[in-house]
């Protein structure tokens, strides 16, 4: 708990349940639940600041994992130059995607996962999404590599589904020599 954001752990029945969609304009918890959750996350990507708050380093934040089931999530991925891009999306749909895969080769992590999970997420190395952004104004955006893989992790959470869910059971490694790692 840090401020007022809770972070459901995957045992969570909430975190495998689909979202229903969010509806405009956001109220103003919704609001407060976004900034808070930007706010997490870019604490957490700062070694000092994480290690005395005692938060766990993420990029990315689904409604659900705090609790509502709403298709919002928000993404801040620090850059080499640590400057931050980030993402508020509203009921985002995917609308093409790459045939070429990837993996994460150091592994998926989740702020909801609290144990070591080894094994391969086959994702999309490109996807093209629509989504609506906090004023209720509707954008599409073509996102690539790592962000591609968050877009598909958070979009993930919004129907129910965890990293740990694309994982195959019997062979966590499957496709390790066909997929490209980043
Ligand atoms: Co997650």
């Amino acid at each position: 708990m840090y401020k007022d954001i809770c972070i459901l752990d995957e045992k969570d029945k909430m975190l495998h349940k689909k979202c229903n969609e969010a509806t405009f304009p956001l109220s103003d918890e919704d609001i407060k639940l976004i900034d808070g959750a930007i706010d997490y996350l870019r604490k957490s990507q700062d070694e000092e600041l994480a290690e005395k708050l005692g938060l766990r380093a993420g990029m990315g934040l689904a409604f659900p994992q705090m609790g509502k089931l709403k298709r919002i999530f928000v993404i801040s991925y620090k850059r080499e130059d640590d400057t931050f891009l980030e993402y508020v999306i509203i009921n985002p749909h995917i609308i093409s995607y790459s045939s070429e895969m990837i993996y994460v080769e150091e592994g998926e992590g989740c702020l909801s996962v609290n144990r070591q999970v080894e094994g391969i997420v086959p994702r999309h190395a490109r996807i093209t999404v629509g989504f609506y952004d906090i004023n209720g104004d509707y954008h599409e955006e073509r996102v690539r590599e790592e962000i591609a893989v968050a877009f598909q992790h958070e979009i993930d959470h919004l129907d129910g589904i965890l990293f740990t869910d694309r994982i195959d059971a019997k062979n966590p490694f499957k496709g390790v020599d066909i997929l490209r790692s980043i």
